[in-house]
Formats: C-alpha cells, sequence, structure tokens
C-alpha cells in the first residue's frame, strides 16, 4: 500500500470517466475529411457511407448481415419484431443491466422476466433460465426468447445460455450495445448468437458523435424484415408498407464518423485491453475485479468495473480528487418504477441487488494514460484505505 501511495502525484488534474475529446482531436482531420464528402453527396439517408459501413461492420464480425439503424434500443426493438414477439409473450433478461434491455420488450407489448446474473462476470446466469422459464408459464405467458446482455464489454457466456435456451426452445437475442468489439474465441460480438444488437451511443466502445446502432445476423429472412421495419415497413424503395415499420436508419453522417472511428477500432480495443490489464494487476489486492480477458474471452472494456464495500463514500473521495466514475447500475432493474407492473412481487435477485450497492466504474477509453490510470489506482486505493 505505501509503495503505491508513494507514486500519487501531488497535484492531480481531473481524470473524466470517459474523455472523448482526445478521441475526436486525434481523429478529428479524417472525420472532417469524411463528413465534408458526405454534405457534398448530399445523401444524407442512407447514403454510400452508409452501405460501406454496414459491409465493414459485417465483415469485421464475420456475419452475413449488418443493418445500420438509429440506436441500441432501436436495434432491439427491431429484432424483437422481425421475431415475431409481442402480446402475451415473455423475453428473459438479466436484473442487472441498463433500463433499455427491459424497457424494448414492453414496447413491443411482451414481459420481461427478470433473471439474476453472475457475480464474477455480471453477466445473465445459465443456470437461471430453468426458473425464469417455469415463472413466466405459471403466469400464462409464452417464452419467446433470452437475452442475455454483454455487460461493460464482456461477452455473456453464449455457449452455457445456448445449451439451456434450446433445451427450452429459445433463441438467443444478444444486447450487445456495450460490447461491439469483445470475442469469444475466433468469433466476434455479432456471430455470438443468432441476432445480435449494438449500440453506437458516443461513451460505446465503437461511438458516433450522436445516436447509432446495428442489427448483426446471419439470418436471411430475419435481416431482410428488420430492413422493411427500419424503413416504415417499406421493402427497398417501394411505396407499399409491407409490415409496421419505424424512422430507425442510421444517418449518413454518423456512418462516416463510424467509418473514421472503425479505421482505429482494433488498436483501440487493444488499448483498453492494456488498461483493463494494468488495472488489473495494481488492484487485485484492493478490491474485487472483473474477470481478466482470456486466451478465449476478450472484453470490449467499455468500462472496467470494480466492486468495493462502503462504495458511495469511496466514490465521493475520488470525485474529490477530481477522478471522475461511474455507477453502473445504482438500481437492478425489478427495482424500477416502470417495470412494476411486470413483477410477481417475489422476484429473488440477491446477486444483482448486491451489485447495485458495491459496483463503481473506473476511468476508462483508448486515450487514457498510463500515468491517469495509475493515479486513478493509487486514488481508489488511498478512499479504500481512509473511508
Ligand atoms: C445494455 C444496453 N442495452 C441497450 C442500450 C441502448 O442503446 P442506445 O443508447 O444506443 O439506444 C444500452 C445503452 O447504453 C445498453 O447499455
Amino acid at each position: 500500500m505505501t509503495a503505491i501511495l508513494a507514486r500519487a502525484p501531488v497535484t492531480d488534474s481531473p481524470i473524466p470517466l470517459f474523455d472523448l475529446k482526445r478521441q475526436q482531436a486525434r481523429l478529428r482531420f479524417d472525420i472532417d475529411r469524411r463528413i465534408a464528402k458526405a454534405l457534398d453527396h448530399g445523401q444524407y439517408i442512407l447514403g454510400p457511407e452508409v452501405t460501406e459501413l454496414e459491409h465493414d461492420l459485417a465483415a469485421f464480425c464475420g456475419v452475413k448481415h449488418c443493418i445500420a439503424v438509429s440506436s441500441g434500443r432501436d436495434a432491439l426493438i427491431m429484432a424483437l419484431m422481425a421475431m415475431g414477439i409481442g402480446p402475451g409473450d415473455a423475453v428473459l433478461v438479466p436484473a442487472f443491466t441498463f433500463s433499455a434491455t427491459a424497457a424494448v420488450v414492453l414496447t413491443v407489448g411482451a414481459t420481461p422476466i427478470f433473471v439474476d446474473v453472475d457475480p464474477a462476470t455480471y453477466n445473465m446466469g445459465a443456470a437461471e433460465i430453468d426458473g425464469a422459464v417455469a415463472s413466466a408459464k405459471a403466469r400464462g405467458l409464452t417464452p419467446k426468447a433470452v437475452m442475455p446482455v454483454d455487460l461493460f464489454g464482456r461477452p455473456a457466456d453464449y455457449t452455457a445460455l445456448k445449451a439451456v435456451a434450446d433445451m427450452h426452445g429459445l433463441p438467443l437475442i444478444a444486447d450487445a450495445a456495450q460490447s461491439f468489439g469483445g470475442s469469444v474465441g475466433a468469433k466476434r460480438v455479432g456471430a455470438l448468437a443468432p441476432i445480435s444488437c449494438v449500440s453506437f451511443y458516443p461513451t460505446k466502445p465503437l461511438g458516433a458523435f450522436g445516436d447509432g446502432g446495428a442489427v448483426l445476423t446471419d439470418d436471411d429472412d430475419l435481416a431482410g424484415i428488420v430492413r422493411q421495419i427500419r424503413t416504415h415497413g417499406r421493402q427497398g424503395d417501394g411505396d407499399e408498407a409491407m409490415r409496421i415499420g419505424m424512422t430507425g436508419r442510421l444517418d449518413t453522417i454518423q456512418a462516416a464518423i463510424l467509418l473514421s472511428k472503425l479505421s482505429v477500432f482494433k488498436a483501440e480495443l487493444n488499448r483498453r485491453a492494456e488498461l483493463a490489464a494494468l488495472y488489473q494487476s495494481e488492484l487485485s489486492d484492493i478490491c474485487t475485479q472483473p474477470p481478466a480477458d482470456t486466451k478465449s474471452v476478450r472484453s470490449a472494456w467499455a468500462l472496467y468495473t470494480v466492486r468495493v464495500k462502503y462504495r458511495d463514500a469511496v466514490r465521493q473521495a475520488l470525485t474529490d480528487r477530481q477522478i471522475g466514475t461511474g455507477l453502473f447500475y445504482r438500481v437492478p432493474l425489478h427495482r424500477h418504477p416502470a417495470f412494476a407492473a411486470s413483477l410477481t412481487g417475489e422476484e429473488h435477485l440477491p446477486v444483482s441487488e448486491m451489485l447495485a450497492n458495491e459496483v463503481l466504474s473506473l476511468p476508462m477509453g483508448p486515450d487514457l494514460t498510463d500515468e491517469e490510470a495509475r493515479h486513478v489506482c493509487d486514488s481508489l486505493a488511498e478512499a479504500i484505505e481512509t473511508v
């Protein structure tokens, strides 16, 4: 501990949780050039950059289809609509995630069934699926899908989840909003489930300068339906609405920005992994760590989230030292007012409750320096010691 404290700089400059300004400065010339090109051709909706991005993202993940859409949330809604999920149906979702994961299920008229997560990975536990399916059926609902989330960038255990979901005849829909760039073995996120939905919200590993998302799949039929839904239910340029759709397209200018970011994305993923390893080695004696990358499972490291006792006091001590942190998530989904009507009152989700009290996300991003990351570690150690 003393050795760590000895390294703490005397004067601290603020370290934000995310620093998008540095990345923008690094890429600004190329982004300006690409935006200017889009303005010159003027195809603001589904312009050539969208087609190019869809091609490059599909190739990056090794899937047949990428449909670029307006947000991660809309990607999930379109996937659920394309799978025909609606009133009377149930979709299993983790209780410890961002609210959108459950909100999209309600948006299509179905009911989210909350499933507890694994304390080590923070991801949906396969062992919980049987009970959740039984509980949905007991309520007269028809289970239709299992929707794991790759929390903080780490892919869920799709092999284990699929084995149990298959026994119930349920497909997996990956809420991969946080994990684009992660991988398991030779497969990247996007290819780990029959349909995967990603977000390009600015702070995500691959982030636009506005909202954006994508649906990734190998399934020709699902891809065709999602493409229709994305544009008012129309087939191509046709006038007829073939189905109820949405205005769900990614803007051409956001696609241009994402193409620029994609050109450096692999290097950025490597940098995130380096920082995660640095955090892991500096903090392993100090607080509970997220699982490290292995040869097989690689996180996209959207966030580096530790667990600490007296979390709120520790967080305040870091805020006092001008270190930005995040609470993802302070309230598990079954405690959100918006989902009260989906509950039976018998939900038993102890791991989600525990995580909500203990998680603390530390600064992360490709432009964070080693020195800054070490300063975060030193300050965290000091804060834990003193609270
Ligand atoms: C797990 C999860 N699902 C869905 C979403 C929704 O994505 P978007 O903000 O792009 O709509 C997010 C965004 O933070 C998320 O973290």
